[in-house]
């Protein structure tokens, strides 16, 4: 590093307690990629900063490591280090293992604001040209009070009061300073330090994109806003053999002759299960259940389909619609396809509206018309 240089200190170490998970909302799933993965491409791809810190908590570390297998681009992460109790601890542990490399500049940034634009951090940097301070506000546009327990104190001029972002750009041996001298005060962001030395810190203009991802209602904001629709296609064909029923989307519907196969040989679960896995990359149901495997002789294939709807939840995405279209002469599915129907959907968690069954025929040509077996083809949209 030299004296020129800009540094990203990202903090990443709070346990994000009012999202109201298990799981630290930075490594939470947003559009299949984690929080602070996001966040640290939006410093890695800016021309201007040329190292990235990143401070975690120690009980963070597998969540940690399990991102950085993921990220492709590490050419400016420095060595991660390790975070305080709140928030000012942790940069101020950040800053003070920043202090080997000298860096000129320093932009302390919240992990869990990843819709940075690269154009913020610019302006962020250039203000630190003439000053020692730099902080993105917006000005508030509802009208503020001021209160005190359930009661209205007084009301607030709101032509002058703003709402502050991160990144908040510093001189670097100057909010070194200030956090070696203000430790355990426990302030919500650092030029509140700078506020406590009267020195000028420079307003630019924030993003209302650039929030922060503090509660469930701002993560599915996140997510809604970032999501993309992705379709997959599965197919499915099982041949009959004589039997009593056949099993479809987990239904029995009587007929003299059974669907043969490993599992209980439901055709309809195994191409939707099928699409959900290409929907999200995830190759095919026979990688996951291989049908080597004793342990899927007459699986429930409900099974199956709950497992590829678990790994697409896990990268954050949801099913928007289903439409199975199930292919053989026999047996007529008029009166069960209702039932096929609220059984798939009530294994999803999601609403009814969002399957679709069809039936049809080959009009009796090829297997399907000699009635020696079922194909099923299933698509599925989904949001992630
Ligand atoms: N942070 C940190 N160390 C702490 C506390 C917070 O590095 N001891 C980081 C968070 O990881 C986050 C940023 O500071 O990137 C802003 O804090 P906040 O939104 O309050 O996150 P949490 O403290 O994790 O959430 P909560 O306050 O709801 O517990
Ligand atoms: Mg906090």
């Amino acid at each position: 590093m030299n004296q020129k240089s800009n540094v990203a200190l990202i903090v990443a170490g709070g346990k994000g307690s009012r999202m109201g998970v298990d799981m630290p909302k930075q490594y939470m799933q947003l559009s299949g990629k984690a929080i602070l993965e996001r966040t640290y491409q939006a410093f890695a791809d800016n021309e201007n900063i040329q190292f990235i810190q990143i401070v975690i908590s120690k009980e963070h570390q597998s969540l940690y490591n399990d991102l950085l297998v993921k990220l492709a681009d590490k050419a400016k992460l420095l060595p991660v280090c390790f975070g305080g109790d709140t928030r000012q601890e942790s940069v101020s542990l950040g800053l003070e293992a920043l202090t080997k490399a000298g860096p000129a500049r320093v932009l302390i940034h919240d992990s869990v604001r990843p819709f940075v634009s690269n154009e913020l951090i610019n302006k962020v940097i250039f203000a630190l040209k003439d000053s020692k301070c730099a902080v993105p506000a917006l000005k508030i546009s509802d009208s503020v009070k001021e209160i005190e327990g359930d009661k209205i104190k007084r009301s607030l001029l709101r032509e002058n009061m703003v709402t502050v972002q991160t990144p908040q750009g510093f001189d670097f041996e100057f909010i070194y300073k200030l956090h070696q001298d203000y430790k355990g005060e426990n302030l919500s962001d650092d030029t509140a330090l700078a506020e406590l030395m009267n020195e000028k810190v420079v307003i630019i203009e924030g993003e209302k994109e650039n929030y922060k991802i503090t509660t469930i209602d701002d993560l599915e904001k996140a997510r809604s806003s970032m999501s993309e629709t992705r379709t997959g296609s599965g197919f499915d064909v099982h041949q009959f053999e004589e039997g009593e029923f056949i099993t479809l989307c987990g239904i029995k519907i009587p007929f003299n002759k059974k669907l043969k196969g490993h599992s209980d040989a439901d055709c309809a679960w195994h191409a939707l299960t099928d699409a959900i896995l290409g929907a999200i990359g995830e190759g095919d149901i026979g990688e996951h259940f291989p049908d080597s495997d004793a342990k899927w002789k007459n699986a429930d294939s409900g099974i199956f389909l709950k497992h590829a709807s678990e790994l697409l939840k896990s990268k954050g995405g949801r099913i928007a619609n289903i439409d199975i279209t199930v292919i053989c002469e026999k047996p007529k599915l008029k009166e069960f396809k209702n039932e096929m129907r609220i059984n798939t959907a009530k294994l999803l968690g999601i609403e009814i509206e969002r399957v679709n069954i069809k039936a049809t025929t080959t009009e009796k040509l090829g297997f399907l018309g000699r009635e020696e077996g079922l194909a099923v083809q299933a698509i599925v949209s989904v949001k992630i």
